[in-house]
C-alpha cells in the first residue's frame, strides 16, 4: 500500500462510517485507487468455470450499485461481486445503520438493501471490460412476490454479469432468511432454475446461493440437497451473523449483522460443515473475517475454491488485498502446493 493510500484510509476512519464509504466510492470512481501488478501464477484458479487471476474476491455490500468494480479489479481483487441489487430502488433503513467496532475489528450493519435498483445497475454493468464481476440479487422489502424479484434480477442482468448470487441471508430484510427453509428454498431455486434454463448459454453462467452462518446442522443438509437438485454451481458461506460472540465495542448491542474478525471461526466452521455434506459435488466460496493470507488459506483448506472479504477493508483499505495474496502464496509454497486449486479442502 502506498503512503497516500495508508493516509487516506486513516482519514476515512475518522469519519462517520457511511460517509467514509461514500467518499471511498467517489475516490475510486475518480481513479484514485491502488493499481496491483500481475498476480503470482500460483494463485491463478478456476471457480465453477470462471478463470480468476487469484481467489481473493470483494464481497457484496461494498459496491452495491456496480460503480467501482473496475477500480477494485485493478486494485488486485481476483473477482468482484456487486449488489445486493433489488428490482426497484430502495432507501434502506434510517441512519445510523453502519457501525465500526474498532476494538473488535468488526462491523455491524443494518443497511437494509439500500440500492439504486436493477436499471441503474444494469446500465453500469453493460459498459464492463474484462474480469469476473458477479451480481448479487435480492428482493425489495415491500415486494408481494419475493421470488418474482429474484427472477426479475436474473433476467435483467443475464448476459451482463459473470455469475449470479442468490442472497437469502441478509438479516436486515424482515422474513428474507425464511427462504432458507427447505420448502421455500425448493420453490425459490426451482423457479430460478426454470427461468435460467430458458435463457441463452444457461449452462455457462454459474449461480450461487449465499447463506447465513446461523444455521443448524440439519439445515445444512437440506440446503445442499436443494442446491444440488436445482443445478446451482455452489454455495457462498457466509453472510453476516445475528449472533453476538463476546465483543468489546460500545456498538456491540446494535441490531444488524455482525462481520469481520468475530465472524471468522463461525463462518469457517459452517463452511467446513457444507464441505463435508457436499463432498465435492458443489463449488464453495468462503466469506467471513478474512483479513490475512492465513485466514484465506484456512477457508481454502476447509473447502473454499475462493474467498471474499469486506470488513477488513474498512480497517486497512484496498492495499490489503496485495498483502493477503503475498501471504497466501507463501503459505501454499511452504506446504508444497504448486497451485491454490490443489489446497482446496485439504484441511
Ligand atoms: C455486507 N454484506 C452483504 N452481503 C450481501 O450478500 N449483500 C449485501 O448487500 C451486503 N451488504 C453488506 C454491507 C456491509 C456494510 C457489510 C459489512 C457486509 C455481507 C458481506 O458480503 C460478507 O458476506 C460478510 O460481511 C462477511 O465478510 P467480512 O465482512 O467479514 O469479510
Amino acid at each position: 500500500m502506498t503512503l497516500l493510500h495508508a493516509l487516506a484510509t486513516r482519514a476515512l476512519r475518522a469519519l462517520d462510517p457511511e460517509d467514509a464509504h461514500g467518499l471511498a466510492i467517489r475516490a475510486l470512481e475518480m481513479g484514485l485507487g491502488p493499481r496491483a501488478g500481475r498476480d503470482d501464477p500460483i494463485l491463478a484458479t478456476e471457480v465453477a468455470g470462471l478463470s480468476l487471476p487469484n481467489p481473493v474476491g470483494l464481497a457484496p455490500g461494498f459496491d452495491k450499485n456496480a460503480q467501482v468494480f473496475a477500480p477494485m479489479l485493478r486494485a488486485g481483487f481476483g473477482f468482484v461481486e456487486c449488489g445486493t441489487v433489488t428490482p426497484k430502488p430502495q432507501a434502506g433503513n434510517p441512519r445510523p445503520r453502519l457501525f465500526r467496532l474498532t476494538e473488535d475489528q468488526a462491523v455491524i450493519n443494518r443497511m437494509g438493501f439500500n440500492n439504486e435498483g436493477l436499471e441503474a445497475f444494469a446500465g453500469r454493468l453493460k459498459a464492463r471490460g474484462p474480469g469476473v464481476v458477479g451480481a448479487n440479487i435480492g428482493a425489495n422489502k415491500d415486494s408481494e412476490d419475493r421470488i418474482g424479484d429474484y427472477v426479475a434480477g436474473l433476467r435483467r442482468l443475464w448476459g451482463l454479469a459473470s455469475y449470479f448470487t442468490i442472497n437469502i441471508s441478509s438479516p436486515n430484510t424482515p422474513g428474507l432468511r425464511a427462504l432458507q427453509t427447505k420448502a421455500a428454498l425448493q420453490e425459490l431455486l426451482g423457479r430460478l432454475a426454470e427461468a435460467r434454463d430458458a435463457l441463452p448459454r444457461a449452462g455457462l453462467v454459474p449461480m450461487f446461493l449465499k447463506v447465513a452462518p446461523d444455521l443448524e446442522d440439519g439445515e445444512v443438509e437440506a440446503i445442499v440437497e436443494t442446491v444440488l437438485a436445482t443445478g446451482l454451481a455452489g454455495i457462498i458461506v457466509s453472510n453476516t451473523t445475528v449472533s453476538r460472540p463476546a465483543l468489546k465495542s460500545r456498538f456491540r448491542e446494535e441490531a444488524g449483522g455482525l462481520s469481520g474478525a468475530p465472524l471468522r471461526t463461525l463462518s469457517t466452521d459452517r463452511l467446513m460443515a457444507f464441505a463435508e455434506v457436499a463432498a465435492g459435488r458443489l463449488t464453495l466460496i468462503g466469506a467471513g473475517g478474512v483479513a490475512s493470507g492465513a485466514d484465506a488459506y484456512a477457508k481454502v483448506r476447509a473447502g473454499a475454491s475462493a474467498v471474499q472479504l469486506y470488513s477488513a477493508l474498512v480497517y486497512e483499505g484496498p492495499g490489503l488485498v496485495g498483502r493477503i495474496k503475498r501471504e497466501l502464496a507463501a503459505l501454499l509454497r511452504r506446504d508444497g502446493f504448486s497451485n491454490v486449486k490443489d489446497a482446496v479442502g485439504q484441511a
